[in-house]
């Protein structure tokens, strides 16, 4: 949660800053602010609510420093406010700091400083860290230039938690510290000037080339000079990862919104996923040295990420079961991690993550490396924590995905599991050849497909005309219908603020039925042949009980079902019953992105979330 920017230049920083953080509010949103450091002095200018506010303060105008950290906030300690917004500075306005993660003890630490007198203005968990380093620092009886560093270090160490830190200080005015644990953090290279930010995309449109940051890797930046230090402060060499996303890509280009965009950059994204993985006969995964004997060892495969990536894993287990012949589990890391799961090193764990940054998913990955398993992540950053942790990593190559709500990530993680599922599957021989083949050509024909889908989204802009007044909404689904549905209502709730529920189609009978009432809008997906006739009776069901229902068929379950029972029908193109979830989610995305639109929301920025969940 949270975002971080940082320039140190030639240039005047406040625009640079302003500039990164309107990219990055999609990690939080409640309050934002920047310092700028200018000859002796440090100058903050923050606010609760959105970094547009910034825009239009007097103070802002007034910052002319070319040394500059910035913050969006998603409040974890202390309410949205403008006190409790950061930077914050240590009491005599010497060290100032801005802090993405959470500082579990600081309670301890705060209890500490206030006996040694010192005071503290908000009630967050940050502001312990400039005052400690004041603190170091005026106990440090050498007066070198490594002085600030050292006090800086001392507080890193004494730390339980996560966090990602700019610092400026008086003591060394040319100058910025940073440093990261568990919270992202990329430093960008440029000519005379750099510039640091937890997020690619903010920095993006300045250069390609970053420095990707380890866990206690102190970086003393100046314009002209980077200079890398180890957890025990000795010089290290570090070398410039060449990121290719296009500037361009993270931007609307034209669009409402950035959901909107993505949901239409998906058929291009799927092809960029596919890229050269998959060509007329073979599946290249050449990064893994799977052997056959090792997947033949194989007790089990665990699949482990939240929210929408965990249901990419749902998505893809039976594939990888009927495939491989291997055991999959689906699991949400935050319980996963805390239930002492039976993994060894005939487990392969799997952690999906859009983001690479999400604090559950790493923590059931560092887990399941003590258990000795093979780790392998999927992921769209490069260079990611989750990306950098996993013994094995495959990108989605989705493109930056800024929305809140995942969209093209889903889709893509789905289509590179299904291709790897495919990868195993050859290596082990068990699965039937004609069946491969057909999945791959399926595979291929996916984007084109979904462009199908996006040519005309009329009939589904009507149904969010009606849908947007809705209180409930259910959605039902069996076998791989029943994934789909699980996205698409978390996608309704999430950005339309409706209550949603999924159920598989089966299990209504066992209770919820009773919830069914006249006027109540049921949303059933059938796109699996051998499925339709079952979820149609579960329809017919609650039809009888007035409800009111859309449904989501393909090509073929269209002809299987009386098309008068139901009042919207939306038809997605047949494909692969393994694949079904990539093509189904689109109209479901849609309607979801266009009952938020009806209720005018605020798509990309939903209330109370963030698009990288880097705290439990
Ligand atoms: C999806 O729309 C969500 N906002 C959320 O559930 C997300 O998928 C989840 O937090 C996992 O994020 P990750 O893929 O970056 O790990």
């Amino acid at each position: 949660m949270c975002g971080i920017v940082g320039y140190i230049g030639f240039q005047k920083a406040s625009p640079i800053l302003l500039a990164g953080l309107s990219k990055l509010e999609y990690r939080g949103y409640d309050s934002a602010g920047m310092a700028t450091i200018e000859g002796a002095n440090i100058k903050i200018v923050k606010d609760k609510g959105r970094v547009e506010n910034l825009y239009h303060l007097d103070e802002t105008k007034k910052l002319e420093g070319s040394i500059g950290i910035a913050h969006t906030r998603w409040a974890t300690h202390g309410i949205p406010s403008k006190i409790n917004s950061h930077p914050h500075a240590d009491n005599s306005n010497s060290f100032c700091v801005v802090h993405n993660g959470i500082i579990e003890n600081y309670l301890e630490l705060r209890a500490f400083l206030e006996e040694k007198g010192y005071h503290f203005v908000s009630d967050t968990d940050t502001e312990v860290v400039p005052n400690l380093i004041h603190y170091y620092y005026e106990k440090d009886l050498q007066d070198d230039d490594l002085r600030v560093l050292r006090a800086v270090k001392q507080v890193c160490n004494q730390l339980i938690g996560s966090f990602s830190f700019e610092i400026l200080s008086t003591h060394i005015p040319d100058h910025m510290i940073v440093v990261r644990k568990d919270s992202p953090l990329v430093i960008g290279k440029g000519e005379g000037e750099n510039y640091i930010a937890s997020d690619i995309p903010a920095i993006l449109s300045y250069t390609k080339d970053f420095y990707l940051l380890e866990n206690f890797e102190y970086v003393v930046l100046s314009k002209d000079h980077i200079e890398f230090y180890d957890q025990d402060l000795n010089k290290i060499q570090k070398h410039t990862t060449t990121i290719t996303w296009d500037a361009m890509a993270a931007d609307k280009l034209g669009f409402d919104d950035y959901m909107l965009k993505e949901i239409m950059e998906q058929p291009t994204s799927i092809r960029e996923t596919i890229g050269s993985r998959l060509d007329t006969n073979t599946c290249n995964f050449s990064e893994l040295d799977f052997s056959k004997d090792y997947l033949s060892s194989l007790h089990q495969i665990y699949i482990v990420a939240c929210g929408t990536a965990m249901h990419a894993g749902l998505a893809i287990k039976n594939t990888i079961e009927n495939l491989c012949k291997i055991h999959t589990e689906v699991d949400i890391a935050s319980e996963f991690r805390y239930r002492n799961p039976l993994i060894d090193d005939k487990t392969l764990c799997i952690f999906i993550s859009q983001s690479g940054e999400t604090a559950d998913t790493l923590a059931a990955l560092k887990l399941c490396k003590k258990c000795h398993a093979r780790t392998l992540a999927v992921t769209n950053v490069i260079g990611s924590s989750i990306a950098r942790e996993a013994d094995y990593v495959i990108y989605t190559h989705a493109g930056p995905e800024i929305a809140v709500a995942s969209t093209k990530a889903y889709t893509s993680q789905i289509t590179l599991m299904t291709l790897l599922a495919v990868y195993f599957a050859e290596i082990l021989g068990t699965a039937d050849a004609q069946e491969l083949e057909a999945i791959k050509k399926e595979l291929l024909n996916l984007s084109t497909k979904i462009e199908n889908i996006l040519k005309d989204t009329s009939s589904i802009l009507t149904i969010a005309k009606d849908l947007f007044k809705e209180k409930d909404v259910f959605y039902l689904g069996r076998g791989v219908d029943y994934t789909t549905a699980q996205e698409a209502s978390l996608k309704l709730k999430e950005i339309s603020y409706i209550h949603s529920e999924s159920y598989a189609a089966g299990e209504l009978k066992h209770g919820t039925i009773a919830l069914i009432e006249k006027g109540i809008h049921v949303i059933g997906i059938m796109t699996d042949p051998s499925l339709v006739k079952k979820t149609v009776s579960n329809m017919e069901e609650i039809i009888t009980r007035g409800a009111i229902t859309t449904v989501v068929v393909s090509e073929t379950t269209l002809k299987q079902i009386n098309t008068s029972l139901f009042d919207h029908i939306l038809v997605v193109p047949d494909t692969a019953i393994c694949l079904s979830p990539i093509i189904t989610i689109i109209p479901l995305q849609l309607l979801s992105y266009y009952v938020s639109k009806e209720k005018g929301l605020d798509v990309d920025k939903p209330r109370n979330l963030a698009k990288s969940v880097t705290v439990e």
